[in-house]
């Protein structure tokens, strides 16, 4: 799942990657979706989701990861989004996230305790679902 995709810089990649599975792909902008799904047409496993990443309703522990890359500073109560993203996350899945205004020190005391950074690659922190 990506939090925040808008016009799908990152979805098209990641649905490449995720071959055998599927990308929900979260944004609460209208016309960027529009744009996205214009783009991902001939695409079979995006799903395009326009919603707010805060209020997203998955089955629990269902994603392998939730990808949120300069997001979390638009979504309202970012401690609760995150919370709700790890009860959809399978144990060890995985949290792909960057946000200059939230640091990512501050992602393992948001979530509860439930995320552990594992590694930061490029910028990109990666933390896994305890
Ligand atoms: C700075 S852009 C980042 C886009 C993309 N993740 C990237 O890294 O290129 C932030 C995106 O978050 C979306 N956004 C803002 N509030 C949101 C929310 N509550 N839930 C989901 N997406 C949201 C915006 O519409 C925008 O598309």
């Amino acid at each position: 799942m990506e939090i925040g995709c808008a016009i799908g810089y990152h979805t098209l990649p990641l649905a490449r990657i995720a071959s055998d599975g599927r990308v929900y792909a979260v944004d609460i902008w209208e016309e960027g979706l529009t744009f996205l799904r214009r783009r991902a047409k001939s695409i079979e496993n995006i799903e395009i989701i326009c919603q707010s990443g805060a209020a997203v309703d998955l089955p629990p522990s269902s994603l392998d990861k939730v990808v949120c890359l300069d997001t979390l500073h638009d979504v309202p109560e970012p401690g609760s989004a995150i919370r709700r993203w790890v009860g959809l996350l399978r144990e060890e899945g995985m949290l792909l996230y960057r946000d200059p205004a939230i640091p990512a020190e501050r992602i393992p005391s948001l979530s509860g305790g439930k995320l552990r950074e594992t590694d930061r690659i490029k910028g990109v922190s990666v933390f896994v679902r305890e």
